[in-house]
């Protein structure tokens, strides 16, 4: 779930008891079902898409681009799309690096903003230009405990927008992710839009090392709101991830 103020972030709660869960050995596999109790989705209020929970230190990077949708709701209905760096997932710190596109129902049409988000602050960018159908890429980077580096590119238009960023609770780069977030000031969150399918391409995260790691096999989150399932995720090719709303 992304904060739309500067408050910190409680992003993906339902993961933090799964982070460190037994994995498979293959390289861009984590393990899928995810949760054998049911059909292996993890059902939540604020995200929908991709995890990748690995062991401490194992992440660099996480990058995709991604269609922008065209959204519709109520004034205010907002939805996010996101790709990020741990987040509740490190023991005793809410360490996260995270950067997206919001999409909000305004009374004169779809706002688009690219944003950027630590543990203790967002960054609304509002120079970036972002509308309907652009291809968007978007990359994180942790460097260290501390700092990392976010880039959010419009393909279509060649501009970009990017930020150092600092978190004042150090990350474990333990787990990425990329997909939709709901999103919430305080308790509250904003109506949830019915949005065009969310692809991402090129989907991947790399380790420390190198190593890619595609989205087959990591584990699927779907938004589940008031007990009625609004997302279906899909991988659909090997660095291709699609969230619906249904
Ligand atoms: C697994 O799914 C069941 C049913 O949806 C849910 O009650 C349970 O909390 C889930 N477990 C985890 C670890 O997500
Ligand atoms: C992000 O993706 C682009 C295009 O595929 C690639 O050139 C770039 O190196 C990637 N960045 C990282 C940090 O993986
Ligand atoms: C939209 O949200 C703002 C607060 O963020 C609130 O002041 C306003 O009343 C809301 N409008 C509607 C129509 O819900
Ligand atoms: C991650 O590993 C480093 C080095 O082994 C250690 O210092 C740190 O405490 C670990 N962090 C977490 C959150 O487990
Ligand atoms: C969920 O139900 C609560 C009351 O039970 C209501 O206040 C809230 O608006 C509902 N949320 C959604 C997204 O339907």
């Amino acid at each position: 779930m992304h904060l739309n103020s500067a408050l910190i972030s409680s992003f993906l709660l339902a993961s933090v008891s799964l982070a460190g869960r037994p994995r498979s050995q293959r390289q861009n596999l984590v393990q899928k079902p995810a949760n054998t109790s049911s059909d292996g989705v993890v059902y939540n209020n604020g995200f929908a898409g991709l995890v990748w929970p690995l062991d401490n230190g194992t992440f660099y990077s996480v990058n995709g681009t991604v269609t922008i949708p065209k959204v519709s709701g109520p004034t205010n209905a907002s939805a996010t799309i996101a790709v990020g760096i741990d987040g509740t997932v490190c023991p005793g710190s809410s360490a996260i690096l995270q950067a997206g596109v919001d999409a909000i129902v305004t009374s004169s049409g779809i706002d688009y903003k690219a944003w950027f988000e630590s543990d203790s602050y967002t960054d609304i960018d509002n120079n970036l230009m972002i509308s309907a159908s652009d291809h968007i890429q978007l990359t994180v980077q942790a460097w260290d405990e501390h700092s990392g580096f976010a880039v959010i590119k419009n393909l279509n238009t060649g501009q970009q927008a990017s930020r150092q960023l600092q978190s004042s609770e150090p990350l474990c780069r333990q787990k990425v992710y990329c997909g939709v977030e709901t999103m919430w000031t305080a308790d509250t969150m904003f109506p949830f839009p019915s949005f065009d399918a969310v692809t991402f391409t090129d989907a991947v995260a790399t380790s420390t090392s190198g190593q890619p790691y595609g989205p087959q096999g990591a584990m699927i989150y779907d938004i589940e709101l008031n007990g009625t399932v609004m997302t279906s995720v899909t991988c659909l090719a090997d660095y291709s991830v699609t969230i619906k709303y249904v």
